[in-house]
């Protein structure tokens, strides 16, 4: 049976607008859709993972409030361990404003809320949760010394780390150091090196990964939309196409990706298998509205015929 995954990170009730385009600042616009969903990109990683057939243990914090009993239960109802995810007295849960456009753009803004307060002691108490893990999955929507935290105690613990270092921003090496596999976007990805932010071509991302394997992390996988990936780490860095597909909403594709990434990799495929992988999941996940709502279950993944780009 394949390995028990760890995440450790956020908890985002979505609340999503559609629109034919993104406002611009000052603007007013009218848009025709609203839904809210629940989000967060821990707890994305966490659900997707359980809807490809994971076990899975999800800490991390929500308040005490109709969102934080709407973003347990559903995570609880994918199968994930959700003992670890208390609720905080006098805090709201985490929030995000996601503007939808109909390109399948989107932007985001995240009012963290009880993530905020997610605490290395948080994560001390939790310890019995990283027991046995083989992947433990961190991302940036938490405090960075509890990211710290984590990953320290999944390496006590003989997991691997895989960190997405999203929300970008730049990060100390000590955490690049304890991490195994570094998932970065593109902004990400430039804004760890220093660089502007921007498209890159497959060549330029394997030259930041190259840099990024330097300061620590074993595998560095750049995450580059529509084109695919680029791989870095386990022979030469090479691109792998995603499969061409109509976006609808790119909300959690990266999330989607990781989780996937982690799911093959814990079944015991190797790197680049595990990464086809994710990216049929994370592709399919664009076909459709929302972040956990557009996670796909293992048989879409499996029965799923596409064309690459
Ligand atoms: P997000 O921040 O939107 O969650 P990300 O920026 O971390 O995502 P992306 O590189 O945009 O990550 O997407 C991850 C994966 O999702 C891609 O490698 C690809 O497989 C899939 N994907 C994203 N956008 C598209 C698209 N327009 N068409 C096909 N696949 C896509
Ligand atoms: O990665 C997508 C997620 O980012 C959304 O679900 C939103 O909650 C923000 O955290």
């Amino acid at each position: 049976m394949a390995g028990k995954i760890v995440v450790a990170g956020s908890l985002n009730m979505d609340l999503v607008g559609c629109a034919s385009r993104l406002p611009v600042p000052g603007e007013t616009l009218i848009g025709h859709q609203f839904f809210q969903a629940p989000g967060g990109k821990g707890a994305n990683q966490a659900y997707a993972a359980a809807k490809l057939g994971a076990r899975v243990a999800m800490i991390g914090r929500v308040g005490a409030d109709d969102f934080g009993r709407r973003l347990r239960s559903n995570l609880a109802e994918a199968g994930c361990d959700v003992s670890g995810v208390a609720a905080l007295p006098s805090t709201s849960t985490g929030v995000a404003l996601i503007f939808v456009a109909d390109s399948g753009e989107n932007s985001i803004l995240i009012v963290p809320g009880a993530n905020g307060r997610f605490s290395p002691d948080d994560v001390a108490s939790a310890a019995g949760h990283f027991e046995g893990a083989v992947m433990v999955m961190l991302q940036l929507e938490t405090p960075l010394e509890t990211v710290v935290a984590a990953a320290r105690a999944a390496r006590q613990e003989g997991a691997q780390v895989m960190l997405d270092p999203a929300p970008a921003r730049p990060l100390p090496d000590e955490l690049l150091r304890l991490t195994d596999i570094l998932t970065p976007n593109e902004t990400e990805a430039a804004i760890l090196c220093g660089l502007p932010p921007g498209r890159l071509d497959p060549a330029r991302a394997a030259a930041i990964g190259q840099e990024l394997r330097g300061r620590g992390s074993e595998v560095v996988i750049i995450k580059l939309g529509e084109q695919g990936s680029v791989v870095v780490g386990g022979g030469e860095p090479r691109l792998l196409p995603a499969p061409r597909v109509t976006a609808i909403d790119t909300t959690a594709a990266g999330d989607v990706f990781n989780a996937a990434l982690a799911v093959g990799l814990s079944e015991g495929r190797d790197l680049e298998a595990a990464c086809r992988f994710a990216h049929r999941a994370a592709s399919l996940s664009v076909t459709r509205l929302g972040a956990q709502s557009a996670a796909p279950t293992r048989a879409e993944v499996d029965r799923w015929d596409y064309r690459v780009h």
